[in-house]
């Protein structure tokens, strides 16, 4: 399937899903007002592939990246609010110990880049394509 349709509704603030897109695991995550601050509030000098969040989203809210660890393609944890999600709120890769933040950026480990934010679009103010 060459795109894949999300509907926001029901992803409470807080929460996350994770789908399928070309066969790969896509992380939808609704950010908190404190997930969106603590992404924005990082100087661009600490991060090692620096990308200001405001270039990662479409709107604040809603943080879509694809869940594969650009270290060696594992898939980090941090989907469920039982997860560890490592040092800066947002995923922990277990393989290796790479931290990734609310924005999806590396900041700690052998990752030498930050989670690829996949091509989408809004096709309604509820719902994704992504693809
Ligand atoms: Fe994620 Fe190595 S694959 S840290």
């Amino acid at each position: 399937m060459a795109s894949t349709d999300v509907e926001l509704a029901p992803i409470a603030e807080g929460q996350a899903v994770t789908v399928m897109w070309r066969g790969k695991p896509v992380f939808v995550r609704h950010r908190t007002a404190a997930e969106i601050t603590a992404a924005r509030e990082v100087p661009l000098s600490q991060l090692p592939d620096p990308q200001p969040d405001q270039a990662r989203v479409q709107k604040d809210g809603w943080l879509i990246v694809v869940g594969i660890c650009t270290h060696l393609g594992c898939v980090p944890l941090g989907q469920k609010p039982t997860d560890a999600r490592g040092d800066y709120g947002g995923w922990f890769c277990p393989c290796h110990g790479s931290h990734y933040d609310t924005s999806g950026r590396i900041r700690k480990g052998p990752a030498p880049r930050n989670l690829e934010v996949p091509q989408y679009t809004f096709t309604s103010d509820t719902k994704i394509r992504i693809g």
